[in-house]
């Protein structure tokens, strides 16, 4: 009789990759809608002009009002309010602007200032139907050509911010997410990383501050967003990344704004949340490589222990 090993070994084969395309890409495809990326290149915004940054400074500090609201810490402009009393007035405590230059798009902060609410992609919450305002109040120039304003402040911003190079995940998280996610497992909470406190009246008076701050926040938004620890490991790059370029892609009507990062500061907002949800990744990956290696090896062996065995038998 022909030898039939190698046909049972294909039919095998065969059936375990079809049920496994049936389990996961087939049936993942139909359960989760897919969209690819854009790159974060925000094509249905306009371009912005070329500007200047001293012009823009004027802008940020006086016509543009931003340091009414925002801080600037590498400019030494401090925050006109502590995190909590910010959220209570305007439900959420507005980012520090260091490095908005280095962490959001250029073309996506000229819209920003000019009218936030359509560059958040917000119109469903925020329209003259619902009477609701946004707290961020749209720029309508200082005078002189709005765009050449607009430009020159998101100048002026990209001049104080780290460069590309230096931006770090930790920056990028915090400005971009970091006031309305929580980060348990890297210690970060919306109002600040929480410091390891010696008395435990001391924990218990932060910890009350930022529940308080998760409640304004919960008011503002219709619901608390969820901690981000471990959201690498159940939704993965593709998903976080997609849905951070377009929220409203998967959540119609969600709160959860467009945030308007740019292409690096997206992969640092990723490797942030790889950091701190799957910090064994490396590891596993390369004792992975060296189980795969073994199992080959070991392979060899049994075939030819089995070879060997067999011989006489035939
Ligand atoms: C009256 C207060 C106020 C003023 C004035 C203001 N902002 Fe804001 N800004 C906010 C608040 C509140 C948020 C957060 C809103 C949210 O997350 O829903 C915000 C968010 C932002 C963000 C983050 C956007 C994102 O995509 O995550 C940037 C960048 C920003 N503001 C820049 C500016 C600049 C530049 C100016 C000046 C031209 C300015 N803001 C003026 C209140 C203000
Ligand atoms: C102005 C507040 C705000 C900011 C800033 C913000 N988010 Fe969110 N996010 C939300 C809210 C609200 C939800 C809950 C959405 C819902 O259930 O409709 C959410 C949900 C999510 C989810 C879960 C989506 C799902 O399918 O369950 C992820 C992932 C997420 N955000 C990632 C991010 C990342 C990464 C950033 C920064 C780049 C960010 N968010 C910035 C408010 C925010």
């Amino acid at each position: 009789m022909k030898n039939k090993e190698p046909l049972i070994l294909v039919v095998v084969v065969f059936f375990t990759l079809l049920t496994y395309y049936l389990v996961e890409p087939f049936a993942h495809s139909h359960m989760h809608k897919h969209y690819e990326s854009e790159g974060f290149t925000y094509k249905d915004l306009p371009k912005i002009k070329t500007g200047n940054a001293t012009r823009g400074k004027d802008l940020v500090m006086g016509a543009g009002a931003c340091t009414g609201c925002h801080s600037i810490k590498v400019a030494n402009i401090p925050a006109p309010m502590d995190a909590v009393s910010s959220a209570a007035a305007y439900g959420v405590n507005p980012p520090d602007l260091s490095n908005a230059g280095a962490v959001f798009d250029a073309k996506f902060l000229g819209s920003l200032i000019k009218n936030p609410v359509h560059a958040l992609m917000l119109g469903h919450k925020y329209n003259a139907k619902s009477g609701k305002t946004f707290p961020m109040p749209q720029f309508y120039g200082a005078g002189g050509d709005i765009n050449q304003e607009v430009a020159d402040m998101v100048a002026y911003l990209q001049s104080i911010a780290v460069s590309k190079d230096k931006l770090t995940p930790t920056i990028a998280f915090e400005t971009a997410c970091g006031r309305c996610h929580a980060n348990h497992y890297a210690k970060w909470t919306q109002i600040g990383e929480k410091p390891v406190f010696k008395k435990k009246q001391d924990e218990l008076a932060f910890d009350s501050k930022v529940l308080d701050y998760q409640d304004y926040l919960t008011k503002y938004l219709g619901t608390l967003p969820p901690d981000l620890s471990i959201y690498i490991r159940s939704r993965g790059e593709h998903y976080i990344k997609t849905f951070v370029e377009n929220p409203q892609n998967y959540l119609k009507g969600t709160a959860m704004p467009r945030v308007g990062v740019n292409a690096e500061a997206a992969d640092k907002v990723i490797e942030y949340l790889e950091d701190s949800g799957d910090a064994k990744r490396h590891q596993r990956e390369s004792v992975g490589k060296n189980v795969m290696i073994y199992i080959i090896i070991f392979a060899i062996f049994a075939l030819l222990w089995k070879k060997q065995v067999w011989k006489d038998l035939h």
